[in-house]
């Protein structure tokens, strides 16, 4: 059978996954209600940085398979509706607010034809599912519900839609997995693992895959802490380490720690939810993960003020970096540009560069000065900070940036720069979990 998709939501995950399944053959509709967002969408405009997003996006839309509207009429002939719609912190608490997920679900149903089935991928906490299907079989007996969680990263969206390392969908009969089973089968026929579990398992390998991976970069700035304190070195330690294949030299990298849309949001939910199911203790740790995450951003800022002063009033600091993560221009909870805000709020004048994310961090803070280059970033700088580890930073000359800057003094918040070529052009060197 030939499936027509839907997909409700056009973020991040939303135009992702709708180009992505049009590069498969399938014709999309992508429905948001943001009239704006789809105008651009349509106009072949993507309104933010992924790489190679762009142009997959422009050539499925001349394709003519991909199509984008805020009419959900449009997606009335859809067999397979995907909900891809945000899950983000709410205002006044840990939980993850749902109010997208119940809006998209109530505009989607009286557009459901029989046999159609939704497919929630946004990140929800467990149970959300279960409740949407009793809706459904009130609503909508016809249709079924399934949950398929999404584990893309920022900067490699589309290589991990398209040959993702492995596929998982909560499913309650046979009959869905296998339209599910068929609607993946160009990615299943890469060699792509299936795992088939119940809604709350489906729901649940999201948050604890995201807890890990949290879990994992919080230890690794603890050992560095304990570097700092005995005077050991963090990125040997994770070298050493990382080749027991049990542990694995992935998210090792000690720093200012982890930012982004989903993993801080991800382990606060996770705890409220846990704490509604009476399991309160089991997730206790992820606190002390938060806790660890937040506290690498003030370490930077004590050894700024270690270095120049307690009053930071008289200093000019130039920021490299604002994004979250490299290759993204997203500054949700971007522990670079808390770090800026931090220290600008300290007195410190602040100037900051980011080859992509500087629109998007200058509408979160407007009181911080942007720079166009780098050379322009660090002149006249009493220190460099270096916070985000974009490839053109660690491919600077620190020769000439020395030439350029007051004192030459770097912070490197990601253990990403080579500190011997740095050192032997002069500059004091100085990074979280290593020795200076
Ligand atoms: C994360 C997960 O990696 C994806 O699998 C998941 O699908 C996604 O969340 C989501 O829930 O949608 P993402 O937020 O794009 O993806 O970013 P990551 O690559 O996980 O990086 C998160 C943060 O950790 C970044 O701020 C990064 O700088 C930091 N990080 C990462 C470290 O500090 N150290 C490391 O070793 C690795």
């Amino acid at each position: 059978m030939e499936y027509r998709l839907s997909v409700i939501g056009t973020g991040y995950l939303g135009v992702t996954h709708a180009a992505c399944m049009s590069s498969l053959g399938y014709t999309v509709v992508g429905i948001d209600n943001d009239a704006q967002k789809i105008e651009c969408l349509i106009r072949g405009e993507l309104p933010f940085y992924e790489p190679g997003l762009e142009e997959l996006l422009q050539t499925q839309l001349a394709s003519g398979r991909l199509t984008f509207s805020t009419n959900y009429s449009d997606l009335d002939d859809c067999d397979v509706h995907f909900i891809c719609v945000g899950t983000p912190q709410q205002q006044d608490s840990f939980a993850a607010d749902l109010k997208y997920v119940e809006s998209a679900f109530s505009a989607l149903v009286p557009h459901l034809k029989k046999g159609s089935l939704v497919v929630g991928k946004s990140t929800v906490p467990v149970g959300t599912a279960q409740k949407l299907q009793e809706d459904l079989s009130r609503l909508a007996p016809q249709s079924d519900l399934a949950w398929n969680p999404e584990f893309l990263r920022e900067g490699f969206a589309i290589e991990d839609t398209l040959k993702p390392n492995r596929l998982v969908v909560g499913v309650t009969n046979d009959k869905t997995e296998e339209i599910l089973k068929a609607v993946f089968a160009p990615i299943i026929s890469l060699g792509t693992p299936w795992v088939r579990a119940d809604l709350p398992t489906s729901e649940l390998v999201k948050v604890a895959a995201n807890s890990f991976l949290a879990t994992k970069i919080s230890f690794i700035n603890a050992m560095a802490e304990i570097c700092e304190a005995a005077g050991g070195d963090v990125t040997v330690l994770a070298t050493a380490i990382g080749y027991d294949p049990r542990i694995g030299n992935k998210f090792l990298q000690a720093g200012i720690g982890f930012g982004g849309g989903c993993l801080p949001k991800d382990i606060r939910a996770f705890m409220a939810r846990a704490e509604e199911l009476g399991a309160k203790q089991a997730v206790e740790f992820l606190r002390e993960i938060d806790s660890i995450n937040l506290r690498a951003r003030q370490r930077v800022i004590d050894v700024v003020r270690g270095e120049l002063s307690e009053d930071l009033s008289d200093y000019r600091i130039a920021v490299l970096g604002a994004a979250f993560k490299p290759e993204s221009d997203d500054v949700r909870d971007s522990p670079a540009l808390d770090i800026s805000a931090q220290l600008l709020a300290a007195g410190a004048t602040i100037t900051v560069h980011d080859p992509k994310a500087a629109a998007n961090a200058k509408k979160r803070f407007p009181a911080l000065t942007f720079a166009e280059s780098i050379d322009e970033c660090v002149a006249g700088a009493d220190l460099v900070l270096h916070l985000t580890e974009w490839k053109m930073y660690r491919e600077i000359d620190p020769s000439h940036l020395a030439s350029l800057v007051k004192t030459p003094r770097i912070i490197d918040g990601r253990n990403a720069l080579d500190r011997d070529k740095w050192v032997a052009a002069g500059w004091t060197f100085h990074a979280l979990g290593r020795k200076s």
